[in-house]
Parts: C-alpha cells; structure tokens; sequence
C-alpha cells in the first residue's frame, strides 16, 4: 500500500476535490496518511484567492523539498487553483514539484502517476467533466458532506481570480447530483452542503427538459430519505431568485443559515467591483429572505481597503453591517491579485490604513457573533452530532446555524438530529444538554422533525 497525503488549502470546493481525489487514488494503491514525511505521494491542494494564500504553497514545498531528498522516490503534485493560474510556471520556480493539476484536471492523476517520473501538467479546461471519470466511493463517510453542483463563475468581480482559477460557471445534471446524493446518504451523511462557486447560479441541465434552477435541487433532494439537512454555499446576491426564497419558506430540510456575501456597503466600491447589485439591493434581498424564513441567520465576506476606498465609504459598510446583523462573517484586507482589472488601479490603499479598517469591522463582527451566540443560550436547538468530543462521554454537534455545540450523549448519537437546550456561549462553540430522550439512533433520528424547537 502507498501512501498519499493531501493538505488542502481554501474554500470547501477544494475540499471537496481532496476528497475525490482520495477516492479516486484508492484503486490505484494509494491509503491516506495524516504525516508528509512518511507519503509517497503529496498533494497541495491550493488557494489563489488572495497573495498569502499563494505565497503558502511555496513555503510548504521548501519543507517537502528536504523530506524528499530522504525519500527519492516520493511524488510531489500541486493541484487547486495555483496550479491552475501559474502551470507550467511552478515547474520552474520549483525543481521539487512533480506533477501540477487544475481544479478540473485532477481524474488524469492515476495516468500521470502511472507514467513514472515524468514531471507533467494538467491545466486544461477539458471538454467531458472530471465527475465522469471520478469513482463512487464505498467506505462509510462522516454525518456531514460536501457535493459540489456547481463550478466556476462568470461574474468577474474586479478583485477575484476565480473566473480565471475555476472557468465559466458550469452545473452538474441533476439526476447526477441527486445519485450522488443519495450515495452519500447510504454512506451515512446527514446533511449535505452543496457546494459552488456561485452555487445558486445553478442551471442543473435535465434530458429532455428546462434546466433546474437551485430552489427546485433543494425541492427534489429533500426528499431523499434519510437526509436530515441541506445547506448551500457560497451564493452571490444577483442568483437569489424567487423559487430560492420559496424553498427557504417551505422545505424544512434547508437550515436557516446563509452565507451571502456583500463585500462592501458602499454604492461606489460595489460598482467598481463589478458585484451587480447596490446596498440597498442586499437589504431588500435580506428582507425577502428573513420574511421567508423569520429564524434565518446570515454570514457573509467582506473586503476592506479595496482600491479607492474612502473613510465614508468604509462607514458605509460599518453601517450595514450593525443594520443587518451577522451571526458570523468573513473579513479581508483587499489583496492585489495579478491579472485581475483592480490590481491595475492607481489608487491602491496604504497598508497601515487597510489594517485600521480590517480591526474595525472585524471588532463590530466579533461583536455580532458573540452576541448572536449569547442569544441561544436557553433556547432548545436540533443539533446534528457529528463526532466524539475530546472528552469521555462528550460529543460535538452543529446548530442549524453552524455552531459548534458540546453535550454529554453516547457515541451512539452520532448521525443523529436531537434537541439540546444551550447553556453557555463561549467565543467559538456553544454548550448544552440534551433536552430529552427522542431520536438517539439515526434511524430514529430520520423521523425527528428538525424544524422543532426552533
Ligand atoms: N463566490 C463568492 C466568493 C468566493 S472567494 C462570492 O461571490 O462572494 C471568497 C471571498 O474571498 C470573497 O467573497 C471575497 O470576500 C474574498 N476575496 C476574493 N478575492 C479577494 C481579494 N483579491 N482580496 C481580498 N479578498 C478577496
Ligand atoms: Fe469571485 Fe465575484 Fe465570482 Fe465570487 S462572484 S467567485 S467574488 S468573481
Ligand atoms: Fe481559493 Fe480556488 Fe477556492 S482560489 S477560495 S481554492 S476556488
């Protein structure tokens, strides 16, 4: 048996693809390990977003450089959207790296391994999907999956490299997605993220009909037996569309959380970024939805000092941000990313003045999310437990919302949707107790209604 080590770097999607792409080197002799220095084969699974993010793949291939030369047979592969972006470039720079691999390249590893030490590259954006040459897998996986359904993006905001990394959006057939779906669950998932790009651009393409837009994917695998919970990320204000918001209102299966990004709340920074859509757009958006669904909690990215910026403009964000409230969010100091239309502006922000900005959002978020932690506790909540916790008898579960949640239940729990009433809030995890005896085994657990205590 050869041993594979994957380190993944990003967002879920690329998660996802180390994923599969352990799967798909399992019949080739490959069993994961969790240590480089004892692999055969590494994989780097990449992130291009933002400038550390690539800077990381070079610090972690110097590491890997003196393992190698104790072990001369071992295969270094770089997958993930610095491969995609740089290519052929990263053999160059890196005498080290054997193999690079685009996002949507990575099912031709076996053949590229098979071919001994050649150094090579996979970049292209091939005709036929990688999702048809990727195997289905047999071994029992966790209560929480990933499944992506959606690739790439068409949006080109001015700040964003995905459109070059990952390509033109592109979705996966429905009936595809709900096989996989429903193999999943028969692998013991609970709850199934889907993942995109711009996941709610979904036109899922269907023989013989109109192409299915997301609210009708939710529709369609809720009714999955078995599948508890469904979540969608990450989604862009312009998708959300009426049949969306419906699904919102109607199928209890989809959790009341939603990561959707605004980046700015400033009129002039949204059009420079080329976003498509105003402030008060994302206000009105955010109103439909919490008038769908009144417990909806939301998340969303935000960029500060992004080229031009003004002290009002950033107010400007600061202030829709205590007007919407977040129970959780993400925040960037804007990062320069060769290629893309807002690196060339001359009017790049000043580090000392972005950082500034960073601490202040970041304090009225932190703010945010601890306030709407604090707000659970008292309440009951149904909470997916997902894996033992660190202390005997403990498990760890999530919240609708995503929280992470310890209680004292028995391994048994695991897979299982059961009620706990919150007593404590801490800084990244909530603490409860079971609220009563229903649902402890999975198959009881299909029945317990999700929607219950909220
Ligand atoms: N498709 C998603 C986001 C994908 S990237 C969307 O449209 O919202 C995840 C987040 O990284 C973005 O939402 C943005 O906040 C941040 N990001 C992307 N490019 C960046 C850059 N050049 N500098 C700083 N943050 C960036
Ligand atoms: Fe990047 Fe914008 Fe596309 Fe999101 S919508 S991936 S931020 S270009
Ligand atoms: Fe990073 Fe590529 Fe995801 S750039 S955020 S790994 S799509």
């Amino acid at each position: 048996m050869k041993k594979l080590f994957i380190k993944t770097y990003g967002c879920q999607m690329n998660a996802y693809d180390s994923a599969r792409m352990a799967e798909l080197l399992a019949p080739h002799g490959y069993g994961v390990t969790d240590r480089a220095d004892d692999a055969d084969l590494v994989i780097l699974n990449t992130c291009h977003i933002r400038e550390k993010a690539g800077e990381k793949v070079y610090s972690e291939v110097g590491r890997l450089r003196e393992i190698k030369q104790a072990r001369p047979g071992m295969t270094i592969a770089v997958a993930g959207c610095v491969a995609q972006a740089e290519g052929a470039e990263m053999l160059r720079r890196a005498p080290t790296i054997d193999l690079v691999v685009g996002p949507q390249s990575y099912h031709r590893l076996p053949e590229m391994l098979a071919r001994g030490h050649a150094r090579q590259v996979a970049t292209d954006f091939p005709a036929d999907s990688k999702f048809d040459h990727l195997p289905e897998a047999a071994d029992r996986i966790g209560p929480s999956a990933f499944l992506t359904i959606q690739e790439g993006c068409d949006k080109f905001c001015t700040f964003c490299v995905v459109p070059y990394t990952r390509g033109a959006e592109q979705s996966r057939p429905a009936a595809d997605v709900e096989r996989e779906a429903r193999a999943l669950v028969a692998r013991g998932a609970r709850e199934l993220t889907l993942l995109g790009q711009n996941v709610n651009a979904y036109r899922g393409p269907e023989a013989g009909g109109e192409p299915v837009g997301l609210g009708a994917l939710v529709r369609r695998l809720a009714r999955i037996s078995g599948l508890l919970r469904i979540r969608y990320t990450t989604s862009h204000p312009r998708d959300v569309d009426d049949a969306l918001i419906a699904a919102h209102a109607e199928e209890p299966a989809l959790m009341p959380f939603l990561h959707l990004p605004v980046q700015s709340g400033a009129d002039r920074v949204l059009a420079a970024m080329n976003r498509g859509h105003s402030a008060d757009d994302y206000r009105r958006i955010v109103a439909r939805l919490r008038a769908a669904r009144p417990d909806l909690a939301l998340s969303s990215d935000f960029i500060v000092g992004f080229p031009g910026e003004t002290d009002a403009e950033f107010a400007a964000t600061l202030a829709l941000i205590a007007e919407i409230g977040f129970a959780q969010a993400f925040s960037f100091k804007y990062s320069r990313r060769p290629g893309t239309p807002a690196a060339a502006s001359p009017d790049q922000i000043p580090e000392d003045v972005k950082d500034a900005r960073l601490a202040a959002v970041q304090a009225l978020l932190r703010r945010q999310q601890d306030d709407f932690a604090a707000a659970q506790v008292g309440r009951t909540l149904p909470v997916l437990i997902e894996r033992p916790g660190r202390h005997e008898g403990q498990v760890v579960g999530r919240s609708p919302y995503l929280q992470g949640v310890h209680l004292r239940a028995p391994v048994a729990a695991i897979g299982s949707v059961i009620p706990v009433t919150i007593e404590s809030a801490g800084p990244n995890s909530l603490a409860g107790r079971r609220a009563s005896m229903v649902a402890e085994s999975g198959a009881a657990a299909v029945q317990a209604p999700e929607r219950m205590a909220v």
